[in-house]
């Protein structure tokens, strides 16, 4: 068996897209693999001093979280395989790793860079997923 359990890392970036779109490439090979797709949302750590507009930034970004994962959503829902969205606050590179250990993800598929502009390296997501990860890693480029 290839896999059961794909977690695609998704940010708004077109690498996290075609990610999204190779784990449905794999998974049309086999209506048992399930398809994991995860959005940190990383809130603003929030001075006091602030008060009320932080609170007004966190709700907008949790809303645009919701809606990052809709456009996946669209697409796995042609699918006859198990399929979930999960907007999670906190870093990206914690809240992925965790969501593959406790859901016993036994692949994860990411882009190589995401949104930032800088060309020549990994991202730093991608770059601690690599590293850290127990299971086996799909850079997509
Ligand atoms: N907030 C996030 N939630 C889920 N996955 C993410 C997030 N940010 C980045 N990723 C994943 O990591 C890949 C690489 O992005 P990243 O390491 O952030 O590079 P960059 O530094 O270019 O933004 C993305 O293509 C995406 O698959
Ligand atoms: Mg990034």
């Amino acid at each position: 068996m290839l896999c059961s359990k794909i977690l695609v890392a998704y940010d708004e970036s077109e690498l996290a897209f075609k990610s999204l779109e190779k784990a449905i490439e794999l998974a049309k090979l086999d209506p048992a693999i399930e398809i994991h797709v995860l959005h940190a949302v990383t809130l603003p750590i929030k001075p006091n001093i602030y008060g009320n507009a932080f609170q007004q930034i966190e709700e907008s970004m949790r809303t645009h979280g919701n809606e990052v994962v809709q456009k996946a959503e669209a697409l796995l829902s042609e699918l006859p395989n198990a399929s979930q969205t999960y907007v999670i606050e906190g870093s990206a590179i914690t809240a992925l790793l965790e969501h593959a250990k406790t859901n016993h993800c036994d692949l994860i598929i990411m882009g190589s860079r995401g949104l930032s502009g800088f060309k020549e390296f990994l991202g730093s997501v991608s770059h601690s997923i690599v590293q850290q990860s127990p299971v086996p890693v799909l850079l997509v480029k």
